[in-house]
């Protein structure tokens, strides 16, 4: 396997990478290198589900299998977490890094504390403001914590999600669920079933249907690892909101150079949510232009300001609410994506409440 990791730059990348998130190396460089290397890839056809019950869904996690599910968010990617043969599926299905850690959804604030060693008053406020909620707390995890899980960090991102159908399956499967966004990785963001068998079909076990999202973006991940506590990904609650809680709170920043490898903040990659049609943004209050001799598609909200020469148009919300706008977001990009244009212009959003993740999200996915 050593031969493998040293034999190109990106393998060596890959060694440092795992070393750096002081993971069990060699272990996750090959699991790593199996999604990565078509050539040694040993992911096999399964046939996917619609699962017709949160039991059926329960009884396949029970099982070691991996089952998508609705969150208020987005459709999560599920794994019994004290499964590490499950656990490790889901970056394999998924095709993503080992070095971005998962996080664990859990039905209630004490379920939360029996995978952390501490949970602190600043947590216990939060947990009774936000949960079940979109909120991810980092908090120092418990030894029996698999690595994989946390990519090797110290921390464990743990929440409460906020949809009957999420904290059904919790209950009735009576396990941790690991369960990063399910679609495979640097795509957008599943709000449907039916996105997430767009991606996933023949790659996971089943998907359990609960209808739309009604948050549409993911869940702001705060660490409380940190002096004072700090946003590594804005998203679902507000970080006003969290700050008339708590006081202020820092924002991780991206370091790009960093991306191939561990960050401090894994989830900062500069490029995600990737649509493959070239995506160009245009500030809030601008006027929108079809650029001549392409087809062009155009994401925006509130009043339409254009030239009249988009080959198709979404309007995220007719009256510029953030919260359509965020719940309409990744929808309406997968539609833009698979439109055939040449390119997408989207406007970004006012920097405020939830704008502040829908430009997280439009900037990233514009990255190339
Ligand atoms: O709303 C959500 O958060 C959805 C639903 C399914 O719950 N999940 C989700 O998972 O978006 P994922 O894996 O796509 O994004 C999780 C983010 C990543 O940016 C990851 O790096 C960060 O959370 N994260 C998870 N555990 C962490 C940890 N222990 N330390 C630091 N960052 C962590
Ligand atoms: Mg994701």
């Amino acid at each position: 396997m050593g031969f493998f990791c040293l034999s190109d730059s990106t393998h060596g990348l890959l060694l440092f990478a795992s070393l750096y998130a002081n993971l069990t190396a060699f272990d996750d460089i090959f699991l790593y290198l199996v999604r990565r290397d078509p050539a040694i890839c040993m992911s096999e056809y399964r046939s996917t589900i619609v699962c017709n019950s949160a039991a059926e869904a329960a009884d396949l996690l029970k099982n070691g299998r991996l089952v998508a599910f609705p969150t208020e968010t987005v459709y999560g990617l599920g794994a019994d977490a004290r499964n590490s043969d499950s656990v490790a599926g889901i970056f394999e299905s998924k095709q993503r890094p080992t070095f971005d850690p998962l996080i664990v959804h859990v039905a209630n604030e004490s379920a939360a504390r029996r995978l952390v060693t501490e949970f602190s008053p600043l947590a216990e406020r939060l947990a009774a403001a936000f949960w079940p909620g979109p909120l991810t707390l980092v908090l120092p995890k418990r030894p029996e914590i698999s690595d994989l899980v946390t990519s090797g960090l110290p921390g464990v991102g743990v929440r409460v999600p906020n949809h009957p159908v999420a904290l059904e399956l919790l209950r009735l499967a009576d396990c941790p669920i690991a369960a990063p966004s399910a679609n495979l990785f640097g795509r957008i963001s599943p709000t449907t079933a039916q996105h997430v068998l767009d991606g996933l079909n023949g790659r996971i076990d089943g998907v359990l249907d609960g209808g739309a999202c009604g948050v549409g973006v993911e869940s702001t991940v705060l660490s409380l690892m940190t002096e004072q506590p700090t946003v590594l990904r804005p998203g679902g609650l507000p970080i006003e909101d969290i700050e008339a809680v708590i006081g202020p709170v820092l924002r991780a920043s991206a370091n790009s150079a960093l991306d191939d490898a561990a960050q401090l903040a894994p989830g900062m990659l500069s490029r995600h949510y990737s649509p493959t049609t070239l995506l160009r943004l245009i500030e809030p209050d601008s006027f929108a232009i079809a650029m001549e001799g392409q087809k062009c598609g155009l994401m925006t909200y509130g009043p339409i300001h254009d030239n009249g020469n988009f080959s198709k148009v979404q309007q995220l919300s007719e009256f510029s609410d953030l919260k359509t706008c965020a719940a309409n977001f990744f929808a309406a990009l997968r539609s833009l994506d698979a439109a055939g244009l040449d390119v997408i212009i989207a406007r970004r959003f006012p920097e405020t409440g939830l704008g502040i993740a829908l430009n997280d999200r439009l900037q990233r996915a514009a990255c190339r």
